[in-house]
């Protein structure tokens, strides 16, 4: 087990949990859900931390931000997982901007991998928020190929996420040392 390194996420539907398990498989390391992470985080030369997208957010970040820094956290790489396709790069450029300080951008490695959406694990609120958002998407009047896309992939569960897409992330972490 390599214990230089560690995986801590939020995950409310079990995506960014999958794939933070996958990250500790890959890396052979330890993974925590971030209420559970170990008090002193210093003897780690790498922490990951991971969460959703939620209505442009990464899920939990400025909470995170700060009680990493405070329990001694040292390198950190972030990751987010929502239900946008990887292939909306430049979407995903304005999230990081919105989500991360200018000196995060330049400093703490981050990466976004596409999971989907899962309505059976989804909590009461955030179903409510989606079947707002599908219902103000239905009632926009000229949509752009993107608006429709959006209408069409949030009427149903569906699953994007891939193994295969924390490769970027695991290179990463392990060419850091
Ligand atoms: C209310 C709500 C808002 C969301 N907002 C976004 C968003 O802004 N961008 C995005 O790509 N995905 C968004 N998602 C999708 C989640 O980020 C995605 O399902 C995520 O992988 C869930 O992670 P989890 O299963 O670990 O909880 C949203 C989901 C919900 C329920």
């Amino acid at each position: 087990m390599n214990n230089h390194i560690i995986v801590l996420y939020n995950s409310w539907t079990g995506f960014t949990q999958r794939y933070a398990q996958l990250m500790g498989t890959e890396l052979d390391c330890p993974v925590h859900p971030l209420k559970d992470a170990p008090a002193d985080l210093s003897g780690y030369d790498t922490v990951i931390f991971g969460s959703r997208l939620h209505a442009g957010s990464l899920d939990g970040w400025k909470k995170a931000r700060k009680l990493l820094a405070q329990r001694g956290a040292k390198k950190l790489v972030v990751f987010a997982t929502g239900a946008m396709p990887n292939e909306a790069e430049e979407a995903i450029r304005k999230m990081w901007t919105q989500n991360l300080t200018p000196e995060e951008l330049s400093q703490v490695p981050h990466f976004y991998l596409q999971a989907g959406l899962c309505y059976e694990n989804m909590g009461g609120a955030d179903r409510a928020m989606m079947k707002f958002a599908a219902w103000a998407m239905s009632r926009k009047k000229a949509k752009t190929a993107e608006d429709q896309a959006f209408q069409d992939a949030i009427r149903q569960s569906y699953d994007i996420s891939d193994p295969k897409y924390i490769r970027p992330l695991v290179q990463c972490v392990q060419a850091r040392g």
